[in-house]
């Protein structure tokens, strides 16, 4: 664990641990509008991925409507849920939730493209926006750079604002990877947050140019690149940028008309495991066949080392490939249908009993 340091209202240092270095507030001096995001494919669009702390108990629709989020299915599919999760289903106070947008890069950086539109509530201040509302997220100076807005304390009830999620399209190494906006917690540390996401801390701290954790801010959104699947979907397909990244807690991400249902993890060795969602296709009255030709296999299935892999989809089709195997000792069992897993209940329940822990201090500060 860390050190911690806590201010009181007195603004008295009181310290808890010997050598000790106090941060500034928060990460609101600079307008930077997203990650870093120079790659040179004219308008590059890919996935980006934010997590979400909610402030208050709510459900998933509203996070879903409050994200500007099209499709449901996807935030359940992003955070290990069943197709069949009810709309009542409870976020939990402080619960983190995975929310999948679509990555825009512009001039050197990247954002969320035309989403989330947040209207302006009697009241709101735009560092309560960013800070309460999207959790860190987005900072009260890049919604007024997105927003077009010249004077950050004049905002009107009914504004709508432009709230530019963080994300980047930018390959690390040479890797695709999906770059995810993860929101530091107080008495987090670069290792910490590599254990957690399974990327190396050089790598963190180079994207994110940091030099140690020193420079780590609580409440600072920061990247981490998460590791994609390699795939054989073609590059004339409709999807040919789908991407699935290696994201703890994650089912699947959807994608066909929500037909086809994949997922990624370092047990298929990062090569993609698709299968037939069984769910209601968004844009056809009923799935096209995902049967491999010339065999009696179905997209996820298997015998011995031949599989059948998804290769993408046309607007009446979808494309399959009979080819060999992630290396794995059980292909189709892969897949996570979403069954509700205690890891999910531990995870809640440390978070819950962390910011239980935390509320009783002031205010908490990153401290060496
Ligand atoms: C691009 O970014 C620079 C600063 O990084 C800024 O001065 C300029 O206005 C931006 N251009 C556009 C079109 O957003
Ligand atoms: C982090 O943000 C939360 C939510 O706005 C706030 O309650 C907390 O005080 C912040 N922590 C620090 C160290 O700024
Ligand atoms: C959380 O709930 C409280 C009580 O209902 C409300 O006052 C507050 O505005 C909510 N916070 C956010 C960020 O929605
Ligand atoms: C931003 O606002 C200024 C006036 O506040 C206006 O002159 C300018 O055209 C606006 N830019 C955009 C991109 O809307
Ligand atoms: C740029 O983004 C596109 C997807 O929009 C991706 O196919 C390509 O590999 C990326 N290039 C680099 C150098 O990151
Ligand atoms: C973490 O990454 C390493 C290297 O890619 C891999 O061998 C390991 O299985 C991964 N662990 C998890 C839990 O994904
Ligand atoms: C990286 O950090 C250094 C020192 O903190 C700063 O001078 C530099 O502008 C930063 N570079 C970027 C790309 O943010
Ligand atoms: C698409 O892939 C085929 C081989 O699978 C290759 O010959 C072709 O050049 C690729 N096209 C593009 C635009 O990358
Ligand atoms: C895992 O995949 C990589 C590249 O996709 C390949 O080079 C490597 O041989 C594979 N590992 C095994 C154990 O097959
Ligand atoms: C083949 O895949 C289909 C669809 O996922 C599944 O219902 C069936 O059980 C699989 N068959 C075998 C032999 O794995
Ligand atoms: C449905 O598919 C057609 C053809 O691919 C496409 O033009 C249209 O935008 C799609 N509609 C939706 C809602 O995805
Ligand atoms: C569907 O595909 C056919 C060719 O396969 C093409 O002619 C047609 O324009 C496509 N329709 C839409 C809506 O994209």
């Amino acid at each position: 664990m860390g050190v911690f340091a806590t201010v009181g209202s007195s603004g008295l240092l009181f310290l808890v641990g010997a050598v000790v270095v106090v941060m500034a507030l928060g990460p609101t001096s600079t307008a930077a509008l997203g990650f870093s995001c120079s790659n040179s494919t004219a308008a590059a669009t890919c996935r980006g991925i934010v997590g979400y702390k909610s402030p208050n108990q709510t459900t998933y629709p509203a996070v879903q409507a409050l994200f500007g989020v099209t499709d449901l299915l996807s935030i359940l599919g992003a955070n290990g849920l069943p197709e069949s999760t009810p709309a009542t289903a409870p976020v939990s106070k402080g619960q983190v939730i995975n929310i999948p947008f679509t990555c825009s890069c512009s001039n050197g950086t990247g954002t969320s493209q035309g989403i989330p539109i947040y209207t302006v509530q009697p009241g709101n201040t735009l560092t309560y926006i960013a800070s309460e509302v999207f959790s860190n997220l987005v900072t009260y100076g890049s919604i007024a750079t997105a927003s077009n807005i010249s004077n950050p304390d004049l905002i009107l009830a009914g504004d709508k604002l432009k709230i530019p999620l963080p994300c980047s399209c930018d390959s690390v190494d040479g890797e695709r990877v999906v770059h995810y906006g993860h929101v530091v917690a107080a008495g987090s540390s670069v290792e910490m947050i590599g254990q957690q996401f399974n990327v190396s801390a050089d790598v963190l701290l180079r994207l994110n140019n940091l030099t140690s954790d020193k420079d780590l801010l609580a409440n600072a959104t920061i990247d981490v690149p998460l590791k994609a699947c390699s795939s054989v979907i073609r590059n004339d397909s409709l999807d040919s940028s789908f991407l699935v990244p290696n994201l703890p807690n994650a089912a699947y991400f959807l994608t066909a008309n929500n037909c086809v249902k994949c997922s990624c993890s370092s047990a298929n060795n990062y090569t993609l495991q698709c299968q037939p969602s069984q769910i209601a296709p968004s844009n056809w009255t009923t799935c096209p066949s995902m049967q491999c030709q010339g065999t009696s296999h179905y997209i996820g299935n298997s015998t011995g080392s031949s599989c059948c892999n998804y290769a993408g989809y046309t607007n009446q089709t979808i494309l399959t490939s009979s080819d060999t195997c992630p290396v794995t000792d059980n292909y189709a069992a892969k897949i996570n249908t979403g069954a509700f897993s205690w890891n999910t209940v531990v995870t809640l329940l440390m978070v819950t009993l962390s910011l239980h822990h935390f509320h009783n201090l002031p205010t908490v500060f990153r401290v060496f």
